[in-house]
């Protein structure tokens, strides 16, 4: 990665924690455009309660001295602020590259306010040049494979990988997808398959780093 595009992380980062208030319960998101939010948090003595997005998340804000809440003793998230792989300006959002998309997906459902943050790689006109991971149940694999094969899809399975949950992620390759909601549903309906890295109508806002600059981009009719 360029020194660039991590400045542009950086600055997405910075802008976003300006959104936070003492007293949230935050979404703490995954990756390393996630974690400069992290740090600042902490060196800011932010007083929050974070619900993390992984077990990765989890062991840095401990190490910060962030609290955690437990997630199924939480009623609503107020914001959460996370990474992806790509985004376009309808702000559907392509993510999973780390490997934690089950979890930040059922953070983001639970939040009210879900803030992106990206360098200006991330911006696409389609999504799908990132191939789209998809994770499976062990037991399901070859199966759920099948499936994405016969929608068109060429799938690697991440050797070595296995997400929080125990499941393994095949890592699929649709070309450039058109309509990506179409293919979300076509997705959830795939036995076996746990999650996948599509965020349909998921993000609020997302804050882009470019060059020197922040650049802000809203959800229409969020
Ligand atoms: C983690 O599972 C992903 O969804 C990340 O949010 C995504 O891969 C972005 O990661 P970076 O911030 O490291 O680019």
């Amino acid at each position: 990665m360029t020194a660039q595009l991590n400045n542009e992380k950086k600055a997405a980062a910075m802008a976003a924690v300006k959104l936070i208030q003492d007293g949230q319960v935050v979404g703490l998101g995954t990756g390393t455009t996630a974690e400069f939010v992290i740090h600042e948090i902490a060196l800011r003595g932010l007083r929050i309660s974070g619900v993390p997005t992984s077990v990765r998340t989890a062991r840095l804000a401990v190490t910060l001295g962030i609290p955690l809440a437990d997630i199924n003793s939480v009623e609503e998230i107020d914001i959460t602020i996370d990474g992806a792989d790509e985004f376009t300006p309808q702000l559907h959002l392509l993510k999973g590259g780390g490997g934690a998309f089950l979890r930040e997906k059922i953070v983001a459902e639970k939040t009210r306010r879900e803030v992106i943050i990206a360098d200006s790689s991330k911006l696409v006109e389609q999504l799908g040049a990132f191939r789209l991971p998809i994770e499976t149940i062990p037991f399901a694999r070859g199966f759920v494979q099948r499936q994405l094969e016969k929608l068109g899809a060429a799938c690697i399975l991440r050797e070595g990988f296995v997400t929080d949950e125990g499941n393994q992620v095949l890592d699929a390759d649709f070309g450039l997808i058109a309509d990506p909601a179409a293919l979300a549903q076509e997705l959830d309906h795939i036995t076996g398959l746990v999650a996948h890295g599509l965020f349909i109508d998921l993000a609020a806002e997302v804050i882009m780093g470019k060059g020197e600059d922040v650049v802000h981009f809203t959800r229409p009719g969020y």
